[in-house]
């Protein structure tokens, strides 16, 4: 079936299937949660709270099938140049790569090339964490400072917090903004003596990145000296020339290639500051949970495939019900990052209008993604959630088991509510229902007719729940290479370049041309009237 004949059933079958409610499906077959799951190790996908049914899974699957996604999804994993537009390979996948299977980039194996950088990061966060390499005071390094953006920065913040009963190394502090703020603020609790700072970019031009390091270099200098710079700088990149450039020794740089992109970095050298963090044990583990959803994407078949799952879920979502946003809502406060590393992800990959033959996208593409953590989201916008206009289809996320095994009636409480959410969501409160309950609780007639329709939640709103036993370096592997491919499921449907980011470099050339107007270098004459006249006021 062609992809547009596919959508075109999948239109007729929303239509049916808005005909029915998420609270009719759930009593109409007792097993619904056993047909509408999928588990790949301990981690569940718990699907059964959308609107769909036996034949809209079928549809979904043609769907995939008329995309060509197993094609494209071997044309991944082999290394083909599926990034067109860039004319790269898309291989995050042989970072984490467990296997001895050779990965061939224009018929060389990186395989080696990955393992070398692995070993040189382990060897270098092994001294780091022991004490052995010591900063110009002779003295361990108590605090180490990543400084970089985007890619270079939301995936080692999201999991040094993810992973901080893990955290058996130096502190670790992040500065990404290119606002002052950011870095005197961070620097101002530090001692240089005993501070590393690693310079994270891929591409080592990025004007905050760059900012930010030659401060914190003056910092290191003005303090210690010159000298001690060396000693007190790493760097991780793919453009060794800039770093070498930037005074920072070769034996203190790692690297990375072209085929890993931003977003997709934290299992390349980008993942040295967490290394440090939880040690390359735990790292370790971190890329064998990835690499276990690696095999799962390219072996379950398609109804048991959890990434191929929540893509399929999410283009029903997007395209053919028409829902604008997806909410990610980790009721798992280490998780607290993840909305905003998978705002990136998910935004900066899908979050484009071209096919990859540069004709214009003839449905809607990525969804705006965003969340905070359970439960307090719940004390905040779960309103809108539950009763205001919009359905926004949500994602659940909890372990089974904390790491407080002390703290047990704080997860009691933590699951209770999750579970409560996701039932909200999906049973609603009918109008007879909330009439029922407030005269029951002794409230006058005329109290009842005022306030029941205040009270009244319309349900019938879906949601995603993954489960997983425990937060691990191994479980917060699997559940991000999940949400990698998840993305790359949707782009293939879309027919996009996922790897790509064009939508970002407008507002950089136009920061650079505004610059020295904002230093009264250049005249604003030839800007429009809006930024003139905030340029005036800012300049005022
Ligand atoms: O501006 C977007 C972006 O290019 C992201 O894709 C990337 O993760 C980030 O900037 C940082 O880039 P770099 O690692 O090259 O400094």
């Amino acid at each position: 079936m062609a992809l547009e004949a596919a959508f075109v059933s999948l239109g007729e079958q929303a239509d049916k299937m808005s005909n029915t409610t998420l609270r009719e499906l759930f009593a109409d077959d007792p097993d619904r949660f056993e047909k509408f799951s999928a588990r790949t190790g301990d981690l569940l996908l718990d699907y059964s709270k959308t609107k769909i049914d036996l034949k809209t899974l079928d549809l979904l699957f043609e769907l995939a099938r008329a995309a060509d996604l197993e094609q494209r999804r071997s044309a991944m994993f082999a290394g083909e140049k599926i990034n067109t537009t860039e004319e790269r390979a898309v291989l995050h996948t042989a970072l984490r790569n467990r296997s001895d299977r050779p990965v061939l980039v224009d018929g060389h194996d990186v395989m080696p090339d990955v393992r070398a950088v692995l070993d040189a990061m382990a060897d270098f966060s092994e001294a780091v964490r022991s004490g052995e390499l010591v900063s110009s005071s002779g003295a361990p390094f108590t605090d180490v400072v990543n400084i970089g953006i985007g890619g270079s920065d939301l995936g080692p913040v999201m999991a040094t917090l993810a992973l901080a009963p893990y955290h058996d190394g130096p502190e670790l502090h992040y500065v990404s903004n290119v606002d002052g703020a950011h870095i005197a603020d961070t620097l101002e609790k530090l001692d240089p003596a005993t501070t590393l700072i690693i310079v994270a970019s891929k591409t080592f031009t990025t004007i905050e990145t760059m900012t930010n390091a030659a401060t914190a270099r003056r910092w290191i200098a003005d303090t210690l000296g010159e000298e001690a710079v060396g000693q007190h700088f790493a760097a991780v990149s793919t453009a060794l020339d800039k770093v070498a450039a930037f005074g920072i020794d070769r034996s203190r740089v790692f690297g990375f290639w072209d085929w890993v992109g931003g977003r997709y970095s934290i299992w390349s050298a980008i993942g040295l500051p967490l290394m440090i963090a939880i040690g390359p044990d735990a790292f370790n583990d971190f890329l064998e949970g990835a690499h276990a959803i690696d095999l799962h994407f390219q072996e379950a078949p398609l109804d048991q495939n959890l990434p191929v799952l929540m893509a399929l879920i999410g283009v029903w979502h997007r395209d053919v019900v028409g829902y604008s946003a997806r909410a990610v809502l980790p009721y798992d406060q280490r998780l607290a990052r993840l909305p905003a590393y998978l705002q990136q992800l998910d935004m900066e990959s899908n979050g484009k209008r071209v096919r990859l033959d540069g004709s214009p996208v003839d449905r809607e593409t990525g969804p705006l993604v965003w969340g905070e953590p359970g439960t307090n989201g719940q004390h905040a916008f779960y309103q809108l959630l539950h009763q205001g206009t919009t359905v926004i289809p949500c994602e659940f996320l909890i372990a089974a088991h904390g790491h407080e095994s002390d703290l047990q009636q704080h997860h009691d409480l933590l699951m209770a509510n999750c579970l409560a959410q996701s039932e909200a969501l999906m049973l609603g409160r009918t109008l007879e229902e909330a009439t029922a309950l407030l005269t029951a609780s002794g409230h006058s007639k005329e109290d009842v007719e005022r306030l029941a329709p205040h009270k009244v939640f319309p349900g019938d709103r879906p949601s995603l729940t993954l489960v997983y036993d425990r937060l691990t370096p191994f479980a917060l592997g699997r559940l991000i290479a999940l949400y990698e491919h998840r993305v790359f499921v949707e782009g293939v449907i879309w027919g996009i370049n996922s790897f790509d980011q064009w939508g970002v470099e407008l507002g950089k050339e136009l920061a650079t041309a505004l610059l020295p107007m904002v230093k009264g270098q250049a005249s604003a004459d030839k800007k429009d009237a809006s930024t003139r006249g905030l340029l005036a006021i800012l300049k005022g």
